[in-house]
């Protein structure tokens, strides 16, 4: 409360000088009333945009965005549904060199627990979702983790404001359903070998995870990506999904931007030991 009385003040004392130039016919009183008016006016709009920045920030509940998220992801892959845990959620990914994964917020009253926890686990990755990655990589340096480079992107939407995109013509797509994992696969009308993209979304409550969304090189930047994603969404949405969640990468950060996607927050990873082979890496 205490700005709004700064601000009324700049325009009571605006006025005030005014007034005084206007008996004392002083120039001066007359510009410096401006200089304050205009001050108090561009004072009020940053003051304005900045309630509005933080009310939008507070708006995102990043700690349940990470648990629903990791929850559809895993439901697409099959592993067992993520066990919650003090700052994030663990999950029982399976493969030889990556285990079990935590993905948990950069919350610093959990996180160096958890660095320690990854650290003694073989075979452990480690997830933060944070909005400062540069803030959580010396914790992983200082904690012992062998930090990947790579930045992905926690993505929302709400399914209805979801661009639509047509298939292109020359391909055609099949959409199946398995539980409440619907999966896309596109084929070139012409080779019904060939699988030119594809994708699937996991529905859990109006939640819908997109996960392994890819189009093959020989066939991208022709509208396949954008396609797989309409179709995956009308599905969703039939099956009762409003909201949109996935981890993105880089190249699939802008296709979804440009499909009305909002980036939430950054997530980097680490491991708790060097990888001995080219495991597959990332969340997509
Ligand atoms: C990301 C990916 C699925 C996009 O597939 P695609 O079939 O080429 O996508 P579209 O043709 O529908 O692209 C739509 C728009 O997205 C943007 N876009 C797509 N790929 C882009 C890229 N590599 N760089 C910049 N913008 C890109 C563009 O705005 C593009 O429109 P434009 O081609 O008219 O400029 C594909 O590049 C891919 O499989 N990448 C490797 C796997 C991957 O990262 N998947 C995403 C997992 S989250």
């Amino acid at each position: 409360m205490e700005a709004p009385g700064r601000i009324w003040f700049g325009y009571v004392a605006a006025v005030g000088i005014a007034v005084i130039g206007l008996f004392t016919l002083d120039l001066l009183a007359f510009v410096l009333a401006l200089v304050l008016l205009v001050a108090t006016v561009l004072g009020e709009r940053y003051r304005g945009r900045q309630a509005a920045l933080a009310a939008a920030a507070q708006d995102v509940d990043l700690p349940e965005l990470v648990a629903c998220w990791a929850r559809g992801w895993a439901y697409s892959r099959g592993f067992p549904r993520p066990a919650e845990v003090p700052g994030g959620v663990r999950v029982e990914v399976g493969q030889p060199e990556r285990r079990v994964e935590w993905v948990a917020t950069d919350d610093a009253a959990t996180l160096g627990g958890l660095v320690d926890t990854v650290r003694a686990t073989p075979e452990a990755w480690l997830s933060v979702v944070t909005e400062s990655p540069a803030g959580v990589r010396p914790w992983f340096a200082e904690g012992g983790l062998t930090a990947g480079d790579a930045e992905e992107a926690l993505m929302s939407i709400g399914l209805a404001d979801h661009e639509p995109r047509p298939l292109p013509d020359g391909y055609r797509a099949e959409v199946e359903r398995d539980g409440g994992v619907v999966a896309v696969t596109v084929r070139p009308d012409d080779d019904a070998e060939v699988v030119a993209a594809g994708g699937r979304i996991a529905v859990i409550g109006t939640d819908a995870v997109a996960d392994r969304i890819q189009t093959d090189p020989d066939h991208r930047r022709r509208g396949l990506g954008g396609a797989v994603m309409s179709l995956l969404v009308v599905a969703a949405r039939e099956a009762g999904a409003t909201r949109g969640l996935l981890v993105a990468s880089e190249m699939g950060e802008a296709l979804y931007a440009g499909l009305g996607w909002r980036v939430e927050a950054r997530l980097v990873t680490a491991r708790s030991a060097p990888p001995r082979t080219s495991a597959e890496s990332g969340h997509d």
